[in-house]
């Protein structure tokens, strides 16, 4: 089958950048939110992000031909002729499973339905819906538009062309996918949260400071960014959510949360999206490591 309009639900952070690739690759977009005030404020994220792209000149298009191809709406109706649904609301199984169940006897039948969860089972959402041969999970990197990395997942319910069709459209949307089967955190998290939690672990017995232990995996191990920069860039609630699920599947304690993490999303501290977290990033220029507010947490 033949992909040429896509709907995504959501318009978030997530959503409004899949939003954005979908259009610049060239496919019809529709994103579907609750109120028309979350379109405007992802619309205007993808038009500042295209206008950086433009300036660099790494666009086809100018940008008012691309946003040209996206629409917003808050009508689930609106989505009855997309070809592909991607969903990349709240990581909350319910709300996933009501949304899915609720579009599904709107969106026509061969429509194929993806998540976009980091964590949540594939299965677990796709069974909400009568189309489980036609449910993938297609999981996007943050900040969409720049991160290369899509996992294609699939179910033991997934038919082979249905994921076919997905795998080809990652690639079309400029992507490297990559396939994996659906096990609670798929590739990147299962390797990536232990990660993030040692240095949590690490921070909280004073192996280093934040801006060293930052510094020591940026610069030793050539990594974009240090652990606290990628987990308030990431966002500690969303980390802390995940690991939930994740030591609720593999009750292995490299997946449990350490107890600062949790005491930081307790208090309100959920990174660079809020403004705190393991930097204060009132200057996003030149966030400042908290360390001495942390200390008393941290021992
Ligand atoms: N749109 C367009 N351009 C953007 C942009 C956006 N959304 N965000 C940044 N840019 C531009 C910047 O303006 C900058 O342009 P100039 O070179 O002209 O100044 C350029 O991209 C590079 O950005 P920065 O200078 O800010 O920083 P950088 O070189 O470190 O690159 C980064 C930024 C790509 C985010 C890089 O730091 C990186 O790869 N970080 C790791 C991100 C990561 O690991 N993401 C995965 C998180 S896990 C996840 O998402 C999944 C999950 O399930 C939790």
């Amino acid at each position: 089958m033949e992909i040429k309009k896509v709907g995504v639900l959501g318009c978030g952070l997530m959503g409004s950048g899949i939003a954005q690739v979908c259009a610049t690759a060239g496919f019809d977009v529709i994103s579907l939110e609750i109120e028309q005030k979350y379109i405007d404020k992802g619309f205007a994220g993808i038009r500042k992000s295209l206008d950086k792209f433009s300036a660099k000149g790494t666009l086809k298009e100018p940008v008012d031909q691309i946003v040209a191809r996206l629409k917003g709406t808050t009508r689930k109706e609106d989505l009855a002729n997309c070809d592909i649904i991607i969903e990349a609301i709240i990581e909350n199984l319910d709300e996933k499973r009501k949304i899915f169940a609720s579009i599904d006897p709107i969106v026509k039948a061969d429509a194929i339905f993806a998540s976009n969860t980091s964590s949540i089972s594939i299965t677990e959402t796709m069974t909400a819906t009568k189309r489980p041969d036609r449910f993938v999970g297609l999981h996007f990197f943050n900040p969409v538009p720049l991160m290369k990395l899509v996992e294609v997942i699939r179910t033991i319910a997934t038919s082979n062309d249905v994921y076919e069709t997905v795998y080809e459209f990652g690639k079309k949307l400029g992507k490297s996918p990559v396939r994996t089967s659906d096990q609670t955190g798929f590739i990147v998290n299962r390797l990536l949260v232990p990660y993030l939690l040692d240095a949590v672990r690490a921070y909280e017995e004073g192996v280093g400071s934040i801006s060293d232990i930052d510094a020591a995996m940026k610069l030793g191990c050539g990594y974009p960014m240090g652990p606290f920069t990628l987990l308030d860039f990431v966002g500690l609630d969303t980390t802390y959510y995940i690991t939930d699920v994740m030591f609720d599947e593999f009750k292995e304690k490299r997946f449990a949360s350490p107890s600062l993490l949790k005491r930081m999303v307790m208090a309100g501290w959920y990174g660079k999206k809020n403004g705190k977290g393991f930097y204060d990033w009132s200057n996003p220029e030149n966030p400042l490591p908290q360390d001495a507010a942390l200390r008393g947490l941290a021992k």
